[in-house]
């Protein structure tokens, strides 16, 4: 466990600050972390037999992407039943072992929830098919007539996430085209509607399963999409707008998402979570605006929720800066603790966003330890760890996330990010599984494995596990502000609260380090001097 949030108060009567605040938290995409059953998918048996790994490595929770049933259109996000793990993954008892074990090496987990839409194989959904308009069953989802002559256009003009229409036009009782239905990601997963009551009943179900099954809370998918405006309003710009060379297709003005209406769903998820003492809810929030984004955490709503600036910004300072200041800031006014990600299953990985090779690699290191000495929870996407790159050269015919299909083979979407951990041996698939793993694996990562890299203390491996173990142990690290110091052009310098000092060397030479105990670095360093693309930690 991490100490150094206890460390927080001086009167030592006032109660610890919760475990999550300062948690260094692990994402597991199953299939990709590890195969126990030898189908070439990883599961529930592999990441249990990786728990050892994990303990060493020093996370204090788990986040685990979602394994519920599913037919797996979108890898997961798309649940046919949210209280049943999938046989893909092992089933309950599968979860339930995960449970036990990690609860005995001091572990946390939470799992993945998917509250926003189910799949298109939900008996709920089917049910809704094969009713009426107007029916009970089609209250449950969000179905509307269509525009234009014989209601041939979509209800409105929102495009889908994954591209193409965000409605798909459903054949009624008599073989005709009727109504359509709302999907804000691919057709195979529905939207539902919060509006109505049984949706909400379900979930709380749903929540109280996994809390009793003894699950330290949840990950909320799409937390910023629930609830849906009234008249469903087309949007402005759906085919998007230019900020400057960007094309940005999803912004704060989004109709799509974070629609006031959907605090009141996140207050009453904190009244049930508030009943089982010690779990937490960490919300996926897509909203630029800090203001808005800080009514996601107030003190009845999320406990935490993901910031994705810095998962965003380049290898830039003073982007890198913004970012920090920006996160600081949208959680600062409603006491709520910061978060910070590098990357996840959604996002290019940092090696390969930071410009790859082995600048990659050093830029990568940087930023794990810049992270790591930040106040708030951090979230660490597996394979991050081992500075796995992204594959970009996966073969088409391999291409498995709905983007490819639904963007006309125009976009490749996010395997390159989900490839398979690489474990040990010289060749593919590295020990993550006895077949050919769902996606294939690059023959260069013989150099990657988790068994290479622990054999050696330069390897990225090694950093995680001293800079994880320090973060835990120092009561430098305590606090939950920072300062920012004066630095030469290129480099950033913060201290904690707690003294530690945290100094960014972005630019392509050395810089002088200054006085102070060096407690570790991103690169090794000669006569006092940080190399260039590299962090040091200094209290
Ligand atoms: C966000 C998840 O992170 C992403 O992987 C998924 O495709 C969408 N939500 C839809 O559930």
């Amino acid at each position: 466990m991490n100490e150094n949030s206890a460390a927080l108060p001086a009167d030592l009567s006032a109660p610890a600050a919760p475990w999550w605040r300062s948690a260094v938290f692990y994402q597991v995409y199953p299939r990709s972390f590890a195969d126990s059953n030898g189908d070439g998918v990883g599961d529930l048996g592999g990441l249990r037999e990786k728990l050892g790994y994990l303990e060493l490595l020093g996370v204090d929770a788990l986040w685990i992407c979602p394994v519920m049933l599913s037919p797996m259109a979108d890898g997961g996000y798309d649940v046919a039943d949210p209280r049943d793990i999938d046989p893909l993954f092992g089933g309950l008892a599968a979860m339930d072992a995960v449970l036990a074990e990690a609860h005995d090496r001091g572990l946390r987990v939470t799992m993945d929830l998917v509250p926003n839409h189910t799949s298109d194989q939900h008996l709920w959904f089917q049910q809704a098919l094969h009713a009426p308009p107007g029916s009970p069953e089609r209250a449950r989802y969000i179905f509307r007539d269509g525009r234009g002559p014989k209601g041939s256009e979509p209800p409105n003009n929102w495009p889908s996430i994954f591209g193409g229409p965000a409605w798909t036009r459903v054949i009624e009782s008599d073989g005709l085209p009727g109504q359509w239905y709302l999907h804000i990601f691919a057709p195979e997963q529905p939207d539902l509607n919060w509006e109505n009551p049984e949706v909400a009943a379900d979930f709380e179900d749903t929540i109280r399963f996994w809390l009793a099954r003894g699950v330290d809370g949840f990950r909320i998918d799409v937390a910023h999409g629930m609830a849906k405006p009234a008249g469903l309003p087309d949007m402005a710009h759906p085919e998007g707008q230019f900020d400057g060379d960007t094309l940005v297709v999803h912004d704060d003005g989004d109709p799509r998402f974070n629609d006031p209406g959907v605090h009141a769903i996140h207050r009453r998820l904190r009244t049930i979570m508030d009943q089982y003492p010690d779990t937490v809810a960490i919300g996926e929030v897509w909203v630029d605006d800090n203001v808005r984004f800080g009514e996601y955490v107030r003190p009845d709503e999320l406990h935490l929720a993901f910031n994705f600036r810095l998962a965003e910004t380049p290898f830039h300072p003073d982007r890198i800066r913004a970012a920090i200041d920006n996160s600081l800031c949208a959680v600062e006014a409603v006491g709520a603790s910061p978060t910070w990600t590098l990357s996840n299953h959604d996002i290019e990985r940092e090696v390969t966003r930071y410009g790859g090779g082995a600048a990659g690699q050093a830029r990568a290191r940087a930023m794990i330890l810049l992270e790591l000495a930040l106040p708030g929870a951090v979230f660490v996407y597996n394979g991050a760890e081992l500075g796995l790159p992204n594959v970009d050269d996966l073969p088409e015919s391999a291409l498995q996330d709905p983007t490819w299909e639904r963007s006309g083979h125009t976009l490749r979407g996010r395997d390159g990010c989900r490839v398979p951990l690489p474990w040990e041996g010289q060749r593919p698939p590295f020990g993550f599984s006895t077949a050919d793993p769902w996606l294939p694996m690059p023959g260069l990562w013989s150099a990657l494995t988790v068994e290479k890299q622990l054999e050696r203390l330069d390897s990225m491996l090694s950093l995680y596990r001293m800079a994880i173990e320090l973060r835990g142990a120092r009561p430098e690290f305590g606090g939950s502000g920072l300062e920012w110091y004066a630095s030469p052009p290129g480099c950033l310098a913060f201290r904690r609260d707690g003294g530690l000092l945290c100094v960014l060397n972005a630019t392509e030479s050395p810089i002088l380090l200054p006085a102070g105990e060096v407690l570790l670095t991103s690169a090794p360093i000669r006569s006092r001097k940080l190399p260039a693309n590299s962090t040091a930690w200094l209290v």
